[in-house]
């Protein structure tokens, strides 16, 4: 495993990670999830990344549990999670980030992982109606509180994302070190664009998510939904669309060549691709079983593989111009 730094802060993470959406609760359980969660830690994996909303509270439940079974040293790993949408229907508690909902969130949040701090506790979105001030200076507190060590933004605008680093300067308060954006070979356009200047200006980290798009780049949508993957759950048909979306499918399909000279799976390509790209901290990886994940934590053995010649026949499959990437 390679690690590289988080932005510019002096922590490294784990070039490729673990993360619960979905999976814990709704596909894994306590036993499940020490199972996956050893296989990571064991491939060299320190970042598993979480959110108050998976499962509605209960993914934090179930990686608390998972941790207290695993007994790592506190020091050997870091756990994220993040804070936006609310588990209540308050007035304040719904798709905000105010200070009282960050607050009492990270109390919940750190209660239900049975931790005493979290490493990184993100915004998990903009909140166009709090204003940006009170959201960096709750984010401040609660790390000078000892209750998380860094805080993050996930899919906000590059533009709110330098207004918080700027109000932070101004005030002397801890800016926010890193994103999570959604980073796939179908999803580039602002990873790569919008965000190219939080990269270069600001050192910015990033913690990318859905790496193989909910597990589109893995092929296994090729033929139809198959009953035990992400998309046949209840709940989870607002997937189907893309998962069957035919032009999309063409694409995965004509990955295959490339996987095969390779001589690795769909997805460790897929992977590895992400990994290509020096702006990414940590790829945050997910699995619903055991052996997903050591197929995946092979992608840093192919990265190295995918040559420049390699990466433009991708981009062609993609339907990427050379004029695009310049
Ligand atoms: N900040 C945000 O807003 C946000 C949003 C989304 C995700 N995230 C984070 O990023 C993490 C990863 O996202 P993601 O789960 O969407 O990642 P992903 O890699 O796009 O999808 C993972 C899913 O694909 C399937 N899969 C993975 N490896 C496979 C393999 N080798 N063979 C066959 N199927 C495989 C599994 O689903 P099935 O087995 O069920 O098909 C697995 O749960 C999340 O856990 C979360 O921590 C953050």
């Amino acid at each position: 495993m390679n690690y590289r730094h988080l932005g510019r802060t002096g922590i490294r993470v784990s070039e490729l990670s673990f993360g619960s959406w979905v999976t814990f609760k709704n596909q894994v359980d306590v036993k499940d999830a020490v199972e996956i969660m050893a296989a990571a830690y064991d491939a060299g994996v320190n970042f598993f990344d979480n959110a108050e909303a998976y499962a509605s509270g209960k993914s934090e439940e179930v990686m608390g549990e998972a941790l207290k079974k695993l007994k790592w040293r506190r020091g050997s790993y870091l756990v994220t999670t993040k804070i936006f949408w609310g588990l209540h229907d308050g007035v304040n508690e719904r798709n905000t980030l105010n200070r009282k909902r960050l607050i009492e969130g990270i109390n919940d949040s750190l209660e239900r992982l049975q931790l005493e701090y979290v490493d990184v506790l993100y915004c998990h979105r903009p909140d166009k109606t709090t204003p940006i001030e009170e959201t960096v200076w709750a984010m401040h507190n609660i790390i000078e509180w000892g209750k998380a060590f860094y805080w993050g933004t996930s899919q906000w605008d590059a533009d709110e994302i330098v207004a918080a680093i700027n109000i932070a300067e101004k005030h002397h308060l801890h800016k926010p070190v890193t994103e999570q954006p959604e980073y796939n070979l179908f999803e580039r356009q602002r990873f790569e664009k919008q965000y190219a200047r939080l990269f270069k200006d600001y050192g910015y980290g990033s913690t990318t998510f859905s790496p193989l798009a909910s597990g589109m780049l893995t092929g296994k949508y090729l033929n139809g939904i198959p009953e035990d993957s992400r998309a046949a759950l209840k709940g989870y048909d607002w997937l189907h669309e893309s998962v069957t979306d035919k032009e999309k499918l063409a694409r995965v399909d004509a990955l295959q060549s490339i996987a095969d000279e390779l001589g690795c799976t769909l997805s460790q390509l897929s992977l590895a691709w992400v990994l290509k790209n020096p702006n990414v901290s940590t790829v945050i990886t997910g699995a619903s079983r055991v052996e997903q994940l050591h197929e995946n934590m092979k992608a840093g053995e192919i990265a190295p593989k995918l040559t420049l010649e390699t990466l433009k026949q991708i981009d062609t499959i993609f339907g990427v111009k050379e004029e695009e990437e310049e």
